[in-house]
């Protein structure tokens, strides 16, 4: 642009001094050319916009539906015609920018051409008539000639500057959308690392609600205009408990109870709204609030195991790593003894280098459960929150998945959201959370002799679930 400039600058100089007439004559066409050009920036820009907006769309799309889950579902329940002519419909749009943006390009190209070509035949005709009154030598004529193509060199590129400049702007304008998206969990300034030694846990009257869309997302990624402003539902209502070094409380409750929520606010995924939650500390209150700990530190004193149990497309080592980023050879075959592994790996052609994961080899509920708990135990975290998954309960692994937990809990302060009884019974405290309050606490047999809420549920889904984990253990 600078160069450019200059090189504007000088030559209206030499062309003005040379002829004045003849120069204003040849710039007469100047806003002919430069009014369609701004117009054209913008619509341009607009035009990109769309592009963008449609490629992010079908980005989502094809990600979604071909992922292995996706692709099952679809298959199960999709309805591939409506699902491929929503992507045509986009990717036409896509190609019908393309060929506008061109073509406005091409046209824009063309018109200066001839605009340029118009000033030329101006600057012979009346700078030939001077030279023919004696107004003007004949070599000034050609010099202006000459000079006018230099004029108009430096005027396309830097009006087509403009153009490239809006269309990156529009880059831009995504791009700093997400950059200045504040996180919703910030490090304090001033945090102190959790206290080294044996934690304890602390939940003190912790209430808590969901935030709003507006304040974890934005419109422009979720694919809607405006995002809900409304905040969720209070979940959590005064949940208080401690949980001393090295015990296990588990955590059971119907559905939707609040479970998942506690695990998460432990793990500082979310911060609470009243109340606090702790980490260390003899005596109630004296602990640290999460909230004055360092975000490394809480890292490395907490682990846990979520609900999906995710593996990311890699490696089993660079999984059992994520955890762990120095973890030697060793550490992860003594993390994959504890969770039982062992024989499973030592059994696949590439050992630890196999890929697992979405598209990778694909383990079985239980051995990805178990991979997850020896991911969880690689890194050594002095508190342990275990959102038990479901889905991946298969009676035939039970044995298996029990003694990895037995490894997972040993010597750590835990939270167990427990599914399975034998968990549950081993546990120090049982708290039963309904309708994010805890309605019953105590042991397996104090709260069964209380014949309250725990019993009926362990009568309806724990009394159950063992009667047919030990139908099926006969069966190996
Ligand atoms: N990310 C979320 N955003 C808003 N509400 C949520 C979210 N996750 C869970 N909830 C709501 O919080 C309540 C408790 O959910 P959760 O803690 O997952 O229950 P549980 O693990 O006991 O089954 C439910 O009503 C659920 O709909
Ligand atoms: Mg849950």
């Amino acid at each position: 642009m600078v160069s450019n400039v200059v090189a504007l600058v000088l030559t209206l100089a030499v062309m003005l001094g040379t002829s004045w007439q003849v120069t204003v004559l040849a710039m007469v066409l100047l806003p002919v050319f430069l009014v369609p050009a701004r117009r054209m920036g913008s619509k341009l820009a607009d035009l990109r916009r769309e592009a963008a907006e449609h490629n992010a769309a079908m980005g989502t799309q094809m990600t979604e539906r071909f992922s292995a889950p996706g692709a099952t579902l679809v298959k199960l329940f999709g309805r591939p015609a409506d699902e491929s002519r929503e992507f045509a419909v986009r990717a036409g749009r896509v190609r019908d920018i393309g060929i506008r943006t061109a073509m406005l390009q091409f046209t824009f190209v063309t018109a200066l051409t001839l605009v340029s070509a118009l000033a030329l035949a101006l600057v012979y005709g009346l700078g030939g008539w001077y030279a023919i009154t004696g107004q003007l030598a004949a070599g000034d004529v050609v010099v202006l000639a000459l000079l006018l193509t230099r004029l108009y060199a430096p005027l396309t590129a830097l009006s087509n500057a403009r153009v490239e400049i809006m269309s990156a702007l529009v880059s831009f304008e995504r791009v700093f959308e997400i950059l200045d998206l504040k996180p919703l969990i910030q490090q304090k300034p001033g945090a102190v690392p959790v206290p080294p030694g044996p934690v304890s846990v602390e939940f003190d009257d912790v209430r808590f609600a969901y935030p709003s869309a507006d304040k974890v997302s934005l419109a422009s990624l979720e694919e809607v205009s405006t995002l809900d402003t409304r905040g969720g539902e209070e979940v959590l209502h005064g949940i208080s408990f401690r949980v001393e070094p090295g015990q296990t409380v588990a955590l059971v409750g119907s559905s939707g109870a609040g479970k998942s929520t506690i695990a998460q606010l432990l793990a500082r995924l979310y911060d609470v709204d009243s109340g606090a939650v702790r980490l260390g500390g003899s005596l109630p209150g004296s602990g640290l609030d999460l909230r004055d700990a360092t975000f490394d530190s809480l890292r490395d004193t907490l682990g846990m195991v979520t609900q999906d149990g995710h593996l990311f497309h890699e490696t089993i080592a660079s999984n059992l790593r994520l955890a762990r980023p120095d973890a030697t050879e060793k550490d992860m075959w003594d993390v994959i003894r504890q969770a039982r592994l062992e024989t499973m790996i030592r059994s696949l052609p590439d050992g630890l280098e196999t890929v697992v994961g979405e598209r990778g080899y694909r383990l079985s509920g239980g051995e990805r459960q178990r991979l997850t708990i020896a991911r969880l135990l690689i890194a050594q975290p002095r508190v342990v929150i275990l959102d038990e998954a479901t889905a991946a309960l298969d009676s035939t692994n039970e044995a298996a998945v029990q003694a990895a937990l037995g490894a997972a809990l040993e010597g750590r302060t835990a939270v167990v959201i427990a599914h399975r009884l034998s968990t549950i019974r081993a546990a120090d405290a049982i708290l039963v959370v309904e309708d994010g309050r805890i309605v019953e606490r105590g042991t397996h047999t104090e709260l069964l002799a209380a014949d309250g809420r725990y019993a009926e549920l362990y009568r309806t889904q724990f009394a159950e679930a063992t009667a047919v984990a030990q139908e099926a253990v006969p069966e190996l």
